[in-house]
């Protein structure tokens, strides 16, 4: 496991929020630090999407940054971290890391965590997607970013809306190698 256990977590303005904010409370009942960063719309998203306010889901956080601030630690690659998850990551801000155009601090970190050769792990949701989009995303799988669409299974028997959020940040954490209990492994009761 990557020292120090820090990870910086991307909120963008997709639907789907609810992941970026149970990444939070599980990372913050994991006792994993968590650098958050969010857009505008991620946090109209909160107001949309949620019964939560915005403060409240910055109170998971280890550290909040303001996404216009580029003195932040964030801005570094020196800022050391286990990598970045953008969950859930538009696809403006999927595009803006495609091409490394960097004008708020939250493409800023992840143009640093890429730099650095630290994991990132983009959670895109957005249904149909255009050629731009899938295009966008094989050129930054083809910089060694893992692309984990915002598409629960249904093997593990959701009951819940909860139970989906949780497969998509539970593979999340897998990809991170973070041992976690939100989904049932596929035929792995042993
Ligand atoms: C209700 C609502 C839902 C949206 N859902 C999505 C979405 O699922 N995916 C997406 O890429 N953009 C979505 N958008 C559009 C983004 O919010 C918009 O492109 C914005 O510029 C993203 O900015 P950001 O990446 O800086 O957060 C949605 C907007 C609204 C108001």
């Amino acid at each position: 496991m990557v020292n120090p256990m820090r990870l910086i977590v991307g909120l963008s303005g997709a639907s789907g929020i609810i992941y970026g904010i149970r990444m939070l409370e599980v990372m913050h009942d994991l006792k994993i630090e968590t650098d958050l960063v969010m857009t505008g719309m991620a946090e109209k998203m909160v107001e949309i999407e949620t019964s939560r306010s915005v403060e409240q889901v910055r109170d998971f956080a280890t550290r909040c940054h303001d996404n216009s601030d580029f003195t932040s630690v964030l801005a570094s690659g020196g800022y050391r971290t286990m990598g970045m998850v953008v969950l859930p990551c538009s696809m403006k801000t999927l595009a803006g890391i495609a091409c490394g155009f960097a004008d708020n601090l939250l493409l800023r970190a992840a143009d640093c965590t890429l730099k650095e050769r630290r994991p990132l792990i983009l959670v895109p949701r957005e249904t149909p997607l255009n050629l731009i989009q899938l295009k966008n995303m094989v050129t930054l799988a083809e910089s060694g970013v893992t692309i984990l669409p915002a598409a629960p299974g249904f093997y593990h028997r959701p009951e819940t809306i909860d139970d989906l959020v949780d497969h998509i940040v539970g593979k999340t954490l897998d990809v991170f190698g973070v041992d976690h209990h939100l989904y049932h492994r596929w035929r792995q009761d042993f």
